[in-house]
């Protein structure tokens, strides 16, 4: 039986409106294909309204008293910590994220940031500059305008938040561009948003990529760029800031080794590992430890291990309280996922250790469920060892020599996020300084808190978002000013 499909509106200048278009999007629940709602189809002439009204708020919000302005980020915080179940139902509803495992668990992040970002507001300082007695010479933290955001469909209010908070602390204005897939309950935030703040500070507009993100992208009078999402749209994203030399924050994919040394506890790293393969969030996380070095002396027990308590995992219904793992978020990307499955299949030199395509028939047919799978290859040579897959498959790979699994795990073009399991912490912390990422985690697999400069190397992005060094790098500029206290007195 077809439910009713809510119609939902984007939020412009503080009203909810339709596209000029008035065309819309339609939300399917990836569980079991169902279109439960709608969504505008925002186009150019949307993103012009929005702008020019996040342009004109900018003029009184950047003058907003900090202490006030990091106020009112406390106070959603309060109001979203209010209706966190609520919004962990949309979540796990419209992205096919299981709930207890992974949409609450979004929600709760999300209160700590807006809590984080609004305690941060009295650290816009700025600095004095000894250039003798004759000068007073200090900076300004400024606020850059109206920024532009656009977000991904895999942990959407989180990764919404990342960009919210810090801008509205900061004193910028922001149009943001929720995931097709994924804009409810971001829309939600957004809504909970606008009983705090003047209309046209945060704007919150949905449509596709190439008809609402472009424009966004490429409008004059913006101010900053700030995406995460593919490595591809980041380039794209940077191409359109360079028109305007504008400062870009990008957020992009990754393809994270995971390092077993031998000495480890097997039993508890195990666990260590389906959490940095994110398998609960069905590995659609740019950080996911995809790619799996073991030692060879533990290689057999370690994968038998792995494989057994991979298959206690409960896959099914995302609203499901007993649910471990939901599904993939919609048909493009699961059929991704199995191409890259049947490739691992097709290939002689691989072995499949658990997994493969997912069932044809019974209740996961239903929806778009992968099941965990793991491969075990050679090399790093080979395309599911070298491409973001984003979906629940591991790469697993023997290694011997510590200088040989440390080249292999840097020979990536990504370089966002690295796990090293050891009981040997200077062994640990030598990998973990030679590794070329820009997060490494020894001895843990989740972990992410606001203050952690969060942001990657290589073509896994640039800037970082998640601290208070990275909300002043990447949402505020340095105006220095120079005052000459040499003046003489007018003669009388
Ligand atoms: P995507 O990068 O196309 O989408 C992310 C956002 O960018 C969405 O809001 C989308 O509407 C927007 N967008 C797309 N094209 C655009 C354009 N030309 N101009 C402006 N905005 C544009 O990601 P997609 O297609 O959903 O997923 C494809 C692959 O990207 C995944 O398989 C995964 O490998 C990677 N990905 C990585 C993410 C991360 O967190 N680093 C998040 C989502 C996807
Ligand atoms: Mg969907």
């Amino acid at each position: 039986m077809s439910e009713k499909i809510i119609d939902h509106k984007m939020i412009i200048n503080g009203d909810y409106v339709n596209s000029v278009s008035n065309q819309k999007i339609g939300i399917e629940c990836p569980a079991n294909k169902q279109l439960f709602a709608t969504v505008p189809r925002g186009i150019k002439e949307d993103v012009d309204i929005a702008v020019k009204s996040s342009l004109i708020a900018f003029q009184s919000w950047s003058k907003v008293n900090p202490k006030e302005r990091g106020k009112i980020l406390l106070d959603i915080a309060n109001d979203i910590d209010d209706q966190k179940e609520e919004i962990a139902k949309i979540i796990a509803k419209e992205t096919g994220n299981a709930i207890r495992t992974q949409a609450r668990p979004e929600i709760n992040l999300v209160v700590d940031i807006f809590r984080y970002f609004g305690g941060l507001s009295s650290e816009l300082k700025g600095e004095t500059i000894p250039l003798g007695e004759h000068v007073l010479s200090y900076t300004r933290r400024e606020p850059l305008g109206v920024v532009g955001a656009i977000i991904p469909w895999n942990a959407p209010v989180m990764l919404a938040a990342c960009k919210i908070a810090p801008s509205l602390c900061t004193g910028n204005t922001l149009v943001m561009k929720a995931a097709e897939d994924a804009p409810l309950a971001v829309l939600k935030v957004a809504e909970i948003c606008q009983k705090h703040i003047p209309p046209g500070v945060f704007n919150l507009i949905t449509g596709t990529g190439s008809e609402c993100g472009e424009p966004l992208a490429y409008h004059p009078d913006i101010s900053k760029l700030s995406f995460t999402g593919s490595t591809a749209v980041g380039k794209l994203i940077m191409r359109a800031a360079a028109e305007r030399v504008l400062p870009v924050s990008l957020e992009l994919g990754g393809k994270s080794p995971s390092i077993v040394y031998p000495d480890v506890n097997e039993d508890w790293t195990v666990d260590g590992i389906i959490g940095a393969m994110r398998f609960t969030r069905q590995s659609q996380s740019c950080t996911a430890g995809s790619r799996l070095f073991l030692h060879k002396r533990i290689f057999d027990s370690f994968i038998e291990q792995l494989a057994n308590k991979l298959d206690k995992l409960i896959i099914g219904d995302p609203l499901d309280d007993k649910t471990d793992m939901g599904t993939i978020i919609n048909n493009k990307q699961y059929t991704k996922v199995c191409d890259y499955i049947k490739d691992g299949l097709d290939n002689k030199e691989t072995e499949i250790i658990c997994g493969g395509l997912p069932p044809k028939e019974g209740p996961l047919s239903e929806g778009y469920f992968t099941i965990p799978t793991i491969f075990r290859n050679k090399s790093n040579e080979w395309r599911l060892a070298k491409e973001e897959i984003f979906g629940p498959v591991l790469v697993a790979i023997p290694w011997e020599d510590e200088n040989e699994v440390i080249k292999m795990a840097n020979q990536s073009h990504y370089g966002l996020a690295a796990y090293v399991w050891t009981r040997d912490i200077t062994r640990g912390i030598n990998a973990a300084h030679a590794i070329e990422s820009g997060w490494v985690q020894v001895n843990q697999g989740l972990g992410q808190v606001p203050g952690h400069s969060y942001g990657g190397y290589k073509q896994s992005g640039l800037g970082r978002e998640f601290s208070l060094e990275g909300m002043l790098d990447s949402f505020t500029q340095r105006k220095n000013i120079s005052i000459n206290l040499n003046t003489p007195a007018k003669e009388l």
